[in-house]
Order: C-alpha cells, then structure tokens, then sequence
C-alpha cells in the first residue's frame, strides 16, 4: 500500500493554480492507488518556524534539547513514512516559499536524512517526488529556479526519482491558463501510468 504525502505551499487558498493541478494529481494518484494512504502538509496553514542557532545547534547534539527538534522529528518521520511527495510550490520573488524552504531546513540534517560533509549520502531511498510549480511570468527559456532549487533539496536527502510540471506564465496569460493546466494533467497521467 502507498503512502503520498501532499505539501502545499500556495499563500492562496482558492483559486491557485498550482494547488488545483495538485488536486487533479490527487485525484488520479486515488484511482491508481484505491487503498493508497494520502497525508496532507500545509506549510502556509501550519507555519514552520525558521532555524535559529539552537535548532542547528540541536541538529548536531549528541544529547538534544528536543524541544527544539520536536517539529523537525515529526516532519522527518512524515518523510520516512510516505512512499511519494507531491510539492505545489508558487514563484514568490525568483524563489520558492520562505515557508517551504523553513520546511527543508527543518528536514534537511545530518545522521536523519542526510550522512557525510563532503562526500554526501542522502539517506531517504526508494521514494518518489513530483512537483508542480507555478509562476507569473519567467521568460520563456530560462531554467526554472523552483524545481531548480527542489531538486536539489531533494537529491540531498537521497530522493532522484523526480517529475515536473510546470505552469508557467499564469499571470501574462490568463486566458490559456486552462490549456496550461490541461498539458500538464495529460502529463501526470502519462507519469502516472
Ligand atoms: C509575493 C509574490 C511574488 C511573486 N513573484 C513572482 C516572481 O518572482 N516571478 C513570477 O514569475 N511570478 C511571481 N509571482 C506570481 C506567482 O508566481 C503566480 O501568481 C503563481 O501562479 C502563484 O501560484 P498559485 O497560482 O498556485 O497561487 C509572485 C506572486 C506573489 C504573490
């Protein structure tokens, strides 16, 4: 049985495009997956707060103050239980969500997900990702910055079996957003398959 974990991370609750094109995957993941397990993460609803020097100071204690980690344990057992994520991640300000990047440098330690100081060995194996991102407006050809930086959050922790879909222009181009969208459902269900 599956496991997928949802993080959202669209400050709009209606009418987001990335957070509809995830609930089209959920939909499709549901009938691929009858008895598959969903669990949903929020990151604009539950704020992750950022690390501060006792979080990181923590992070690498032999004897933790755990209250500090608390949150980061819970969110790492998250990670370790599901079998696949889906990220919905906007463009705000060239990057990702400050909100999701609090939610990477929650999960993102040493000995948990990640060994090595050099030479790194990512310790998440045989899980899957897919990201759905959305952004007003980048110029045609330009790689694009989130599953850029997504990427590599991920490969840190060991996940390289990644898809992508993209939507991009959603501000410029109101009227052809439904086209967008229909193009990147045909290719989750491609992926799906
Ligand atoms: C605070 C903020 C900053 C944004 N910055 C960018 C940007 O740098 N580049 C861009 O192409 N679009 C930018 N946008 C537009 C969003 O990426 C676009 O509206 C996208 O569709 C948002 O995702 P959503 O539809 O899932 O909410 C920004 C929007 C907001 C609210």
């Amino acid at each position: 049985m599956n496991t997928l974990l949802r993080i959202d991370s669209s400050l709009r609750t209606e009418q987001s495009y990335s957070r509809t094109l995830g609930d089209y995957f959920i939909q499709q993941w549901k009938i691929k997956n009858p008895d598959g397990i969903i669990k949903e993460r929020d990151v604009t609803r539950q704020l992750i707060p950022h690390i501060t020097q006792q979080t990181v100071n923590a992070f690498f204690s032999e004897n933790p103050d755990t209250e500090s980690i608390h949150l980061s344990d819970e969110l790492i057992n998250e990670l370790y239980q599901c079998d696949e994520i889906l990220i919905t991640c906007p463009m705000y300000n060239y990057g990702i969500p400050s909100s999701l990047k609090a939610y990477f440098d929650s999960v993102i330690r040493t000995k948990k997900t990640f060994t090595g100081n050099i030479s790194l060995k990512g310790l998440l194996e045989n899980k899957k990702a897919y990201i759905i991102s959305s952004m007003g407006g980048m110029s045609p050809g330009t790689h694009n910055p989130l599953e850029n930086h997504l990427t590599l959050l991920f490969n840190h922790m060991g996940i390289t079996d990644i898809c992508y879909f993209p939507l991009n222009g959603t501000v410029v181009d109101e009227i052809s957003n439904a086209e967008k969208i229909a193009l990147q459902q045909s290719e989750i269900l491609k992926h799906l398959n």
